[in-house]
């Protein structure tokens, strides 16, 4: 951390940390719903549950996007953030609309429309609130020293989910439509512009902890970026295969998302060519795991699960069952949880000067929550694959099916017993760093103006890094 104004992202994170907390014990209810132990049905129906924890998911990876351009782009535009004022009042109105939204499911105020539930009114707040935050990053650009790469990537990913939050705002009476938009905004948010916030924040990360060249980093970022729209865009044919739309969907989405998997794989080649390239010289090793496992664990989520059901010939039978569940969490861990916990665990260090990513603690809580989600996502799978032969195949019942996936429920909550530990050692390990210090921002500071031989503790040298044999 080089400039005071950083430190707010420390609080976006902590938000981040309280909310993913929130998600998990959710998760929970949920896991035990689907055992069948349904004692607080009353008060918590398995809708809402729903509901909350996929709702409480991008509210806390949207805190964490904020979070992490609080704190790339000041470095990347080398000043203060241009308003820190307003970057407080959007922090503080951002959390008061997601409890408001939260509470409200609790009393079946929403709008249905998975994803997308929040009511009407609290749509307008939102976007009020990202014009903010996005103005205050512009501003900071636009003033700033330097217009990398990395930030003007980073600001256009953050703009073009911004934007594609509007088409969740209209409203039809026709279904069909209704759906057709609702996918603008979740499949051109997940498989599109945050893919460009993705390969931003890893090409920040990459630069810092690997100390190879900007320049080779950053010419990555034009290829991924490439490759995601090329098929991302038409991808998104994939799920209008039974929605009521014309049928040349079913060949467009099948063929381009069928090619979505490569811009993952781009990632994933990515990131462990420039760690092997730099070495493994940075002492946060631990950050540099969460970089990599980032791009792998994305790579197999999103690519290799997603392209297990994104063929027409296959989601005829898959489509909404426990199949896209089982995609649905390593996808989302992969690509966009551990992206924010590996900017997490790069800028606690850099914030408040205590090197606590040293010890068992930081590596158990990488290991557990990673074997954890791999066992949840099998479990999933388990369970998706009986569901669709069972009922799909053989006819059965649907409630009569689904009270025989119980006993595999059971799986699910051991897993994510597992997962829950990892992720309740990494937030110890977060709090155990404490509050960012002036004391760690005047030591990074000092640092980089001795134009430091080091390459990975700060980048303020990359411009003149000297180019890796
Ligand atoms: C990080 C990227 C990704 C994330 C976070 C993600 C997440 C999700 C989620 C949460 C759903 C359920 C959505 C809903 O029903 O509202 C879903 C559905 C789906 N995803 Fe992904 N996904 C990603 C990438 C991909 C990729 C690259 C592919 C294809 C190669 C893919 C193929 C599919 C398909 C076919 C469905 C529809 C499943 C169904 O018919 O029920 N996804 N994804
Ligand atoms: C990082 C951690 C997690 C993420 C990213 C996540 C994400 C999600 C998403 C995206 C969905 C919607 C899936 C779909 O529409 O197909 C979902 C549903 C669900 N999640 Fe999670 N979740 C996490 C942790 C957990 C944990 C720890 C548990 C259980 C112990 C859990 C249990 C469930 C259950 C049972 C559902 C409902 C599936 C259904 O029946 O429709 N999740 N989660
Ligand atoms: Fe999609």
């Amino acid at each position: 951390m080089r400039f005071q104004s950083q430190k707010i992202a420390w609080y976006f994170f902590a938000a981040c940390m309280g909310l993913f907390v929130l998600q998990l014990i959710y998760g929970f209810i949920l896991g035990f719903d689907r055992m069948g132990w349904e004692g607080l049905h009353e008060i918590i129906p398995f809708n809402v549950a729903r509901a909350t924890h996929t709702n409480l998911l991008v509210v806390w990876l949207l805190a964490g996007f904020m979070g992490a351009a609080y704190y790339i782009i000041p470095e990347e535009a080398d000043r203060e953030i241009w308003s820190p004022k307003l970057a407080w009042i959007q922090y503080f109105s951002l959390l008061a609309v997601g409890v408001v939204a939260i509470i409200g499911y609790h009393f079946n105020i929403w709008e249905g429309r998975k994803f997308l539930e929040i009511p009407r009114p609290l749509d307008y707040l939102v976007v009020v609130n990202v014009l903010a935050f996005l103005f205050n990053i512009l501003m900071t650009i636009w003033k700033g020293k330097r217009m990398t790469t990395t930030a003007m990537v980073l600001f256009f990913g953050l703009l073009t989910a911004a934007l594609l939050y509007l088409p969740g705002m209209w409203t039809f009476d026709n279904l069909v439509h209704d759906s057709y938009f609702r996918w603008w905004v979740v499949h051109l948010w997940v498989e599109g512009v945050w893919e460009l916030i993705m390969g931003a924040i890893l090409s920040f990360l990459l630069i810092k902890l690997t100390g190879v060249d900007r320049e080779v980093i950053e010419k990555w970022l034009y290829i991924i970026v490439g490759f995601t729209f090329l098929s991302g865009i038409l991808g998104t044919g994939h799920h209008y295969y039974f929605t009521g739309g014309p049928s040349y969907w079913l060949m467009i989405g099948g063929v381009f998302s069928a090619l979505e998997p490569l811009a993952f794989l781009g990632m994933a080649l990515y990131a462990i060519a420039m760690a092997r390239r730099g070495g493994r010289k940075h002492p946060n090793r631990i950050a540099l795991s969460w970089t990599i496992g980032c791009a792998v664990m994305s790579f197999v989520g999103a690519g290799a699960l997603g392209f297990a059901h994104t063929l027409p010939q296959v989601n005829l039978w898959t489509h909404g069952t426990l199949v896209t569940a089982m995609h649905g969490h390593m996808a989302f861990w992969g690509a966009y949880c551990m992206l924010i916990l590996a900017l997490i665990s790069y800028a606690l260090p850099e914030m408040t000067g205590r090197k606590n990513y040293k010890g068992w603690m930081p590596e158990w809580a990488f290991w557990c929550s990673n074997i954890g989600m791999i066992c949840m996502t099998g479990a999933f799978a388990v369970m998706g694959v009986a569901q669709v032969y069972l009922e799909r195949k053989a006819g059965m019942d649907f409630l009569d099916v689904q009270e025989g996936l119980e006993v595999h429920a059971f799986a699910l909550i051991l897993a994510g017993a597992l997962f829950t530990f990892g992720i309740v050692l990494f937030v110890k390990n977060f709090i155990s760093y404490g509050l960012p210090s002036d004391e760690a921002m005047i030591a990074n500071a000092s640092e980089a103006d001795a134009t430091a031989s080091d390459s990975g503790s700060t980048d303020a040298i990359d411009g003149a890094a000297a180019p890796q044999a």
